[in-house]
């Protein structure tokens, strides 16, 4: 296992009332992407802002390359780069006086940003247009002008939030090409989606978010093991009550692993649900519980989600 380049620590944020960020903590390996799952409002760049020193935490620590974000807010700056969520960029400018406006703000000047900017623009695919004004640039071109500028000092840990909202499937399939170009050369990334396909297409690792906290976190294996290897066995049982007094009961049927209820639904993980489906449907039906619908699934995170929060992952 690589190393950890960043470590966050209980991290804390809050707002009046509300911990947006709720005591979150998570560690990446060096060369990983890392993925932030989450809906809105989970606290994802709320997260992304403390790591990247644009917010102060109420309380918790994080460390990039063992630098701390609040200690050392200017080393930490010199070492990211930030790719926000909100596109930020100038609609009159070209693109390239965009990237080199962004290349100053990194420190860069002379023969070093000219080359960056054009590396940086070739590397996004829009060298061609350089000269155009951003305005006319499609979504996802101007995703793919804010990514590059992100990059132009070679950060050692990139952050990325919601890199892809609102762009066409082929930037989508170019802003991944581009990543996975950046992480093949050494760049640690953190990777901010409500898109399960994305993380799981992307990520390493993978963190669930949700209400400021990390519900569930590791590999897409780690994650898909807990609803169980073999699948899930979902069931609408009615009389109410019927689910609660059987859980123990079905839990020791062939292959179960787990088995909750919420309601009247009856979530059954097993090793092989195959073989569990007609020994679990004989309990319910010696118990006198009626089967208003039956769904069988391989894990998915969309699924998982769904196990951990009662809830969907895009509402
Ligand atoms: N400056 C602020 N003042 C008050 N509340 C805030 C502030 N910034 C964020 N919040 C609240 O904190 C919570 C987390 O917000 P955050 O932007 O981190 O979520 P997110 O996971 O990035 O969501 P999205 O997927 O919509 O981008 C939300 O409830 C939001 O309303
Ligand atoms: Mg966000």
């Amino acid at each position: 296992m690589p190393e950890s380049i960043v470590t966050a620590d209980h991290l804390v944020k809050r707002y009046g009332e509300l911990a947006a960020v709720d005591g979150v903590s998570f560690s990446i390996a060096e060369g990983q992407i890392f993925g932030f799952l989450g809906p809105n409002g989970a606290g994802k760049t709320t997260t992304i802002s403390i790591l990247s020193t644009y917010l102060e935490p109420t309380s918790g620590e994080a460390a990039i390359d063992g630098i701390s974000v609040i200690r050392e807010p200017a080393r930490v700056r010199g070492i990211i780069g930030l790719v926000p969520q909100e596109i930020a960029l100038y609609p009159t400018l070209s693109a390239l006086q965009n990237l080199k406006f962004y290349g100053r703000m990194y420190g860069l000047s002379g023969e070093r940003l000219e080359r960056r900017c054009r590396d940086v623009l070739e590397l996004v695919e829009l060298w061609e247009r350089r000269d155009d004004r951003v305005e006319r640039f499609s979504g996802g071109m101007k995703r793919r002008i804010n990514l590059g500028a992100g990059l132009l000092h070679h950060p050692r840990f990139l952050l990325l939030d919601e890199p892809t909202v609102g762009v066409d499937p082929q930037s989508r399939e170019h802003i991944f090409d581009t990543i996975f170009k950046i992480r093949d050369a050494g760049t640690t990334i953190l990777y901010t989606s409500h898109y399960m396909e994305e993380v799981e297409l992307l990520c390493d690792r993978i963190a669930i978010m949700d209400r400021g906290r990390v519900i569930a976190d590791g590999t897409l294996k780690e994650l898909l093991k807990m609803l169980g290897e073999g699948g899930v066995i979902e069931l609408e049982v009615s009389p109410p009550g019927c689910p609660a007094h059987l859980e123990d009961e079905l839990a020791r049927q062939e292959a179960v692993t787990s088995v909750r209820h919420e309601g009247n639904r009856l979530f059954i993980s097993s090793a092989d649900s195959a073989r569990s489906l007609a020994p679990v449907m004989q309990k319910l039906a010696g118990a006198g519980c009626q089967v208003a619908s039956l769904e069988l699934y391989s894990p998915t995170l969309e699924k998982l989600f769904i196990h951990l929060t009662g809830k969907e992952l895009r509402e």
